[in-house]
């Protein structure tokens, strides 16, 4: 069976003031009333063919984390917490370091992801395992619709099997002109940060490209405090890890890397301006809370934990409510949140 990785580390601070550290993006409901991470580990749950999940998530976080999943009926075989965080591949390593099987085949999902069609999901896992079980690190390449520049690309290569294909390069955060020229290309797939691989595979990957940074997981896995289903990796020994993503450290290097094309309506849900764009409008084009009154007012975002909202006559607003905390902007701008956020990170 399929042991699903979750990870669960990331700050999400783009939709601030609703993410904040002590509940990042993870941990909220945006689309609908179970959290992003229970909607995550929902979506693996056929036990025919997924094993209880590996959870990697940073410790500040264990509460919650406990009490989301068992509220949604799952039990991680291992809830790995992070004394640091060290980014996505030694998070990764650490999992593929607790497999129970090494030759078990891990599928490795962001815990932030909206995934809209799951059935297309399902075909394109469908098509990744017969590669992964021959020792392929595969990936899901997501049909791209514009030149966002804050994802990876994977340009498509020749097919390996039924739906697969190898990658011919990988391109990590491009800028804006490589992104057009990728997009205009037609040949060329976001990176979904989504990945199907032995964990064998895996780590035998690290040790070419990673050395340093296997040692480390492993010293730390080796030292690690257990208690249930709880791990907690060695903090000196796992902040001798270099700090890298999984695409940099592994991904753009290794070989036998292969892709699954995939359109299966997803989205990282980057911003408050890709939540509307995701989410279902009433007829003026509105997205709001239960407590939101909206007369003459049109494609706004409204999200509110408490106090009731009242536009009238706007067009075009995000509003958000959370806490003693109230962010007003136009619908379009929400990247500039991380503004906002840097700015309360300097107040500090
Ligand atoms: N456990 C753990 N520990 N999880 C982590 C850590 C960590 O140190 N750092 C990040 N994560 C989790 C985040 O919570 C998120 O769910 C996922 O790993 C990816 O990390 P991001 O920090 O969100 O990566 P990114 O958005 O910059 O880029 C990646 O995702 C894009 C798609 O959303 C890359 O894979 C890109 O190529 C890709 O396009
Ligand atoms: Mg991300």
């Amino acid at each position: 069976r399929i042991i699903p990785v979750i990870l669960s580390g990331g700050s999400g601070t783009r939709l601030w003031p609703m993410s904040r550290p002590e509940s990042p993006k993870q941990m909220l409901a945006l689309t609908a009333e179970e959290t992003m991470l229970q909607l995550t580990a929902l979506r693996v749950q056929d036990k025919a063919r997924f094993a209880d999940p590996i959870v990697v998530a940073n410790g500040a976080h264990t509460e919650m984390i406990e009490t989301q999943l068992a509220k949604v009926g799952v039990t991680p075989q291992a809830l790995i917490l992070e004394p640091l965080a060290r980014n996505t591949a030694p998070a990764i390593a650490l999992a593929a370091l607790a497999a129970p099987d090494p030759a078990s085949p891990l599928l490795v999902m962001p815990s932030d992801h909206v995934i809209a069609d799951e059935a297309a999901f399902e075909k394109a896992i469908a098509a990744a395992l017969p590669l992964a079980a021959e020792g392929w690190m595969v990936t899901f390449g997501i049909t791209p619709d514009a030149p966002e520049t804050g994802y990876g690309y994977i340009k498509i290569g020749e097919p390996i099997g039924a739906g697969v294909h190898k990658v011919a390069r990988f391109v990590e955060k491009p800028d804006r002109a490589t992104a057009d020229a990728m997009i205009a290309s037609g040949d060329h797939a976001w990176n979904g940060g989504i990945f199907l691989f032995r964990a064998d595979a895996f780590l035998a990957a690290l040790a070419i490209h990673a050395p340093a940074m296997l040692a480390a997981a492993q010293e730390a896995m080796a030292a690690a405090r257990r208690q249930g289903t709880q791990i907690h990796p060695d903090a000196a020994a796992f902040a001798r890890s270099p700090d890298d993503s999984i695409d940099y450290a592994v991904m753009e290097k290794a070989e036998r890397v292969a892709v699954v094309p995939v359109a299966m309506g997803w989205s990282d849900l980057g911003s408050w301006d890709a939540l509307h764009a995701i989410s279902v409008c009433d007829a003026d084009g509105n997205v709001c809370d239960d407590n939101v009154i909206a007369i003459d007012s049109s494609n706004c975002l409204v999200r509110t934990d408490g106090p009731r909202v009242a536009l009238v006559g706007v067009e075009d607003l995000i509003v958000v409510v959370s806490g003693n905390d109230i962010l007003i902007l136009p619908r379009g701008d929400s990247q500039k949140v991380k503004q906002v956020t840097e700015h309360l990170k300097a107040q500090k």
